[in-house]
């Protein structure tokens, strides 16, 4: 935290980003693109990723060590750029958050995609591609029927994709293969619009549009997320006053030298220093 003094403006201070890893970036790209007088500190649990199959306790305990981290640096607002870890911790993450003297909220990815997929679709019917824990959750199908219960929702598991984007080409054979093997059922179910349940699924994205074809619309976490928190800022007095741009930075739990590495490919900007970090082990309730 050297050379960063903490403002005693809350506005003035930074938005808490996170994610399992580098795929929360693009999430932040969207974020750095709608709200470029903000100041970023994200944090990416590169030491724990992937978090896709992992069973949801695991996961809120996770996501709370690492909102307690980002608490600690005096963050205005959390931002969960993870669709694993908004689907098995936003709540309980919420509830720890709401507790804490600066009553700090939580903002996650599923309900701002599912409202604009909801307001997107025609036929009613909405695919999801998700890691496996995510889809077992249910958050995208409850978020939906919350919006208008005569939609369907169609979730695709696909597990190891967000490993295999990262782990190498985003269009090598195994990727090809594993995504085209996802599209059979959203083709099957006529679904007119995709969610991008997954922060790594973007780096596809023009794959899965000449896959899908067209006519399909793909609805993505990043944009609709950014959206939200920008009203969040506003509603909330948070908005940072400056007129020029602010800065980003980062912190991980694994190397921060792979980090810097594979990270200009998710951010598609240029990336500063990043810190390496250690977690503070926390109690989540049962
Ligand atoms: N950020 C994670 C997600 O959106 C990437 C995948 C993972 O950690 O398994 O689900």
């Amino acid at each position: 935290m050297g050379g960063h003094p903490i403002p005693s403006d809350p506005r003035g201070r930074p938005i808490g980003v996170f994610d399992s890893g580098v795929g929360g970036l693009t999430v932040l790209h969207e974020l750095l693109v709608r709200l470029p007088h903000e100041d970023f500190l994200y944090l990416g649990d590169t030491a724990r990723f992937p978090y896709g199959e992992r069973q949801p306790a695991e996961i809120e305990r996770f996501s709370a060590e690492i909102a307690e981290e980002l608490l600690r640096r005096r963050a205005k607002l959390l931002v969960v750029a993870c669709n694993s870890a908004t689907s098995a911790a936003l709540p309980s993450l919420n509830r720890r958050m709401m507790q804490t003297t600066l009553g700090l909220d939580v903002l996650g990815v599923v309900r701002p995609e599912a409202l604009r997929a909801v307001a997107t679709t025609r036929s009613g019917r909405i695919g999801l591609l998700a890691t496996p824990t995510t889809v077992a959750s249910r958050a995208y199908e409850e978020a939906v029927l919350a919006i208008d219960p005569h939609v369907t929702l169609h979730a695709v598991p696909c597990p190891g994709l967000a490993a295999i984007i990262q782990a190498g080409e985003q269009f090598d054979e195994r990727a090809v293969e594993t995504v085209r093997e996802a599209c059979v059922p959203l083709h099957e179910a006529d679904c007119d619009t995709v969610i991008l349940g997954c922060t790594h699924y973007p780096l596809i994205q023009p794959m899965l549009q000449r896959m899908l074809g067209p006519r399909v619309t793909l609805v993505s976490s990043g944009a609709a997320l950014a959206r939200q928190v920008e009203h969040a800022l506003s509603t909330r007095d948070l908005r940072n006053p400056r007129v020029g741009e602010g800065d980003y930075r980062f912190l991980c739990t694994g190397d921060a030298e792979a980090f810097h590495e594979l990270g200009t490919r998710f951010l598609q900007m240029p990336l500063g220093p990043v810190e390496h970090v250690e977690l503070a082990a926390v109690e989540v309730p049962a």
